[in-house]
């Protein structure tokens, strides 16, 4: 069984070839073309210059994914693309390219979540491993999801943001102090100047947001209005970069993982996954992980290798393999980018 996925919801134009042989799940290929640096100089992403970025990289990108993984279209089994959500004029590229190809070459379509395939990165080394039910943090630029699995394609909203997303408070951190895009690397690597230095390294203090109310949702943009009032109070702020970096870090990380590990007490998880760009976060897996093993009896922690942890298509590919599995295949004439796509 192989399945080519394609991966064009914002900034990155990605493609990549799952294999599935007997009880073997494999990536074959997985590429990615990142417009970061195109995006960089304007500290966000230009939804019309992602779009004409795409048009230009999905063919070539495709091309690449079949040639590394080896095969040619006829070895594949289905087409699976991110259809939503994300930027419509960015899906479109991907969801038309992976329409003509089906048409073209005669395969079934499957339209899969964006936020479906950051849960099955999680998958990706550990299908065999995960336990049900599992707890996915889903932590990116768009999205802050805690979603309760029963079994595979089954989805339980638990909680989520009310209004920015995790990567997106961090993008905005960055821009604030302004240095540089995207903020979550940035932000990391200027904390990380100071974890030598015994915490609390400084009086900075920054609230966590709604860390204590009973729901499993989550707030962001207060935690970023905190900041800059912080740093407009703070006539030496440029001095102590990674001292507000390691504070708004620690603030983010804080909530994420008291959340997390309250929700799968209640659910009774026996996995907890954490995925998402924000997953790249060193500090988060560590300290999500070492709460996992602390506070969880008998519950295991997963969280993909780096490469599917931002954009790609193979968690996109990952995520069409169990719909195939599953029959659940469409055609290209039923499908369009859609973003308003629940999960
Ligand atoms: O999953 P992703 O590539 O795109 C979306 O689906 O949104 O996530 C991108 C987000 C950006 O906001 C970026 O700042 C954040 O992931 N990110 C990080 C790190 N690396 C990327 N956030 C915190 N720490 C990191 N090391
Ligand atoms: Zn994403």
């Amino acid at each position: 069984m192989k399945i080519l996925g394609i991966e064009t919801s914002c900034d990155e134009t990605a493609a990549a070839v799952v294999s599935k042989e007997r009880d073997n799940i494999k990536v074959l290929s997985n590429i990615v073309s990142s417009q970061i640096d195109i995006h960089k100089k304007y500290g966000g992403v230009i939804p019309e210059i992602a779009a004409r970025e795409h048009v230009l990289q999905i063919l070539p990108i495709i091309d690449k994914a079949l040639n590394k993984a080896g095969i040619n279209h006829k070895k594949l089994d289905a087409i699976a693309v991110a259809s939503g959500p994300g930027l419509i004029t960015s899906l479109q590229t991907g969801v038309e390219t992976a329409k003509s190809l089906a048409f073209a070459w005669n395969k079934p379509i499957i339209p899969v979540n964006h936020v479906e395939a950051h849960i099955y990165s999680g998958f990706i080394d550990n299908y065999k491993k995960i336990k049900f039910p599992a707890l996915v943090l889903t932590v990116s630029g768009g999205h802050t999801n805690l979603v309760f699995m029963r079994r595979h394609g089954k989805y339980e909203k638990a909680g989520e943001t009310r209004d920015d997303a995790a990567g997106e408070a961090f993008d905005k951190a960055a821009k604030l102090m302004n240095i540089g895009y995207p903020g979550g690397p940035v932000v990391s690597a200027e904390a990380e100047k100071i974890s030598n230095i015994q915490y609390p390294i400084s009086n900075i203090s920054l609230p966590r947001p709604m860390m204590h109310t009973k729901d499993f949702d989550f707030s962001f943009s207060g935690l970023k209005t905190a900041l800059l009032y912080e740093l407009r109070k703070d006539k030496d702020w440029k001095k102590k970069v990674p001292d507000y970096c390691h504070e708004f870090q620690q603030a983010v990380i804080d909530v994420l993982v008291y959340k997390t590990i309250k929700a799968a007490k209640k659910f009774k998880a026996k996995s907890v996954i954490l995925t998402g760009g924000v997953s790249a976060n060193q500090e988060l897996r560590r300290q999500l992980e070492e709460s996992v093993c602390r506070d969880l009896d008998k519950v295991e922690f997963f969280t993909p290798q780096f490469a599917y942890t931002t954009d790609n298509a193979a968690m996109v590919a990952m995520a069409g393999l169990f719909h195939f599995i599953s029959g659940d295949i469409s055609d290209w004439r039923k499908v369009s980018a859609d973003c308003n796509f629940e999960l």
